[in-house]
């Protein structure tokens, strides 16, 4: 089996459900539940013996020590994170604690639980560091995409705290020989995604006839992947992957945000026309955020020259099936608005005036 840290949040829960259809390997999912953490993610799996959902820190040693000393995972896959830059501009501490200090315990966790194995086990063993193209920092108009070797420079709290678990990775590896490899993947969009990151956002705004807020002039550019073709990806560097490297993962989808939030607003016209008109007359131009990081590009073809993964989704077909997706679940959408949600979408959206 594999022992998943955040397999309750959006791209982990999509994981879990994918390794489990695809594999049939069980998983031990260890996930503290944050407000960003759902079960209702894992609904189709809740009398599926090959899920074993435990809530926990990863910051938790003995936790960590009980679960890799009873389950015997042959390998670790860490998404296990706070995961968004907003919320790390207004509070930094949690992303040091979960990022920083929780990674280097797991890490730690896992180098003793490595050590104790003999043999093939020992030498099959893996544990696979989920990261983010953030912590490569900002790209010019004209730059080439980020490359597994472009020097890393993370701009805001968020990619600072996972460049360190990166070196952290890297260097238990270098150092201990633990066998890590790990991914630095582009921004993700899919089912179960939580609705205060830009595209679900956007959905459920338009669906309320809320405001849409595009920050500053909605021309950042970010790389878009379909969160199913992430998992892919994962599974595929978890099998074939070299020990110590890390590999890129992205769609080959750049798009500016307003472009994104153009689509979106096309897409519902159509699928759920509003008698008011199309949904774009909702967008409104707000205070951009602090440190904004104008352009992310991923150049992926490490990942497909050695190990042959290639996105399945383009974005037009990936969007229109998440935009899909929010339509056919609202009840979980009004599940994950609860009152921790409002109070951070008044947070966040509160001193920001419309530009
Ligand atoms: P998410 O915020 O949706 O989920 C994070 C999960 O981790 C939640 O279920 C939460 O309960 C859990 N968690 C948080 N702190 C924990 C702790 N201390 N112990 C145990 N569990 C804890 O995040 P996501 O968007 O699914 O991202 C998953 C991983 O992928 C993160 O490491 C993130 O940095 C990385 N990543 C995300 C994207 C993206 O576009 N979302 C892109 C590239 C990489
Ligand atoms: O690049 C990978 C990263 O993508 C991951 O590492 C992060 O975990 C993930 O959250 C995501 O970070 P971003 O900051 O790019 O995602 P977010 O959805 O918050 O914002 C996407 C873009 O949209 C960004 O340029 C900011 C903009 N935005 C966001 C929100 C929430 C808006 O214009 N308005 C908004 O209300």
């Amino acid at each position: 089996m594999i022992l998943v840290t955040g397999g309750a949040g959006f791209i982990g829960a999509n994981f879990v459900l994918d390794w489990i259809e695809a594999t049939g390997e069980p998983v031990v999912n260890l996930d503290a539940l944050t407000y960003a953490g759902n079960l209702a993610n894992l609904k189709s799996l809740a009398q599926d013996s090959r899920h074993i959902f435990v809530q926990g820190d990863i910051g938790d040693r003995p936790l960590v020590d009980k679960l890799l000393k009873d389950h015997q995972p042959r390998a670790i896959v860490h998404f296990a994170a706070e995961s968004h830059v907003d919320r790390s501009i207004h509070g930094p501490g949690a992303f040091i604690q979960t990022n920083v200090n929780g990674t280097f315990t797991l890490l730690e966790a896992a180098r003793g639980h490595w050590m104790s194995l003999q043999g093939s086990a020992k030498d099959a063993f893996r544990f696979h560091h989920v990261s983010t193209d953030e912590v490569y920092g900002s790209l010019k108009p004209t730059d080439p995409p980020f490359t597994e070797t472009h020097p890393y420079e993370p701009n805001s709290p968020y990619s600072a705290s996972k460049a360190a678990s990166d070196h952290m990775v890297r260097a238990w590896h270098h150092t201990y020989g633990l066998p890590v490899i790990t991914t630095n993947c582009s921004n993700n969009y899919g089912p179960y995604h939580f609705p205060e990151k830009l595209i679900p956002l956007m959905i459920v705004n338009a669906l309320a006839g809320k405001p849409l807020p595009v920050y500053g002039d909605g021309m950042q550019v970010r790389d878009w992947l379909y969160v199913k073709d992430h998992c892919s990806a994962i599974r595929e560097v978890l099998a074939r992957g070299k020990v110590g490297e890390t590999y890129n993962i992205g769609g080959w989808n750049e798009k500016p945000n307003i472009e994104i939030v153009k689509t979106i607003c096309g897409l519902l016209d159509e699928l759920r026309p509003d008698a008011g008109g199309s949904y774009a007359r909702h967008i409104t131009y707000v205070t951009d955020r602090p440190g904004h990081d104008r352009r992310y590009a991923i150049d992926a073809r490490k990942l497909e020259r050695e190990l042959g993964w290639k996105p399945a989704e383009t974005f037009e077909t990936g969007i229109r099936k998440t935009v899909q997706w929010y339509l056919d679940n609202a009840e979980w959408v009004s599940q994950v608005q609860s009152g921790a949600y409002r109070e951070w979408v008044a947070r966040n959206y509160a001193d920001r005036s419309t530009a």
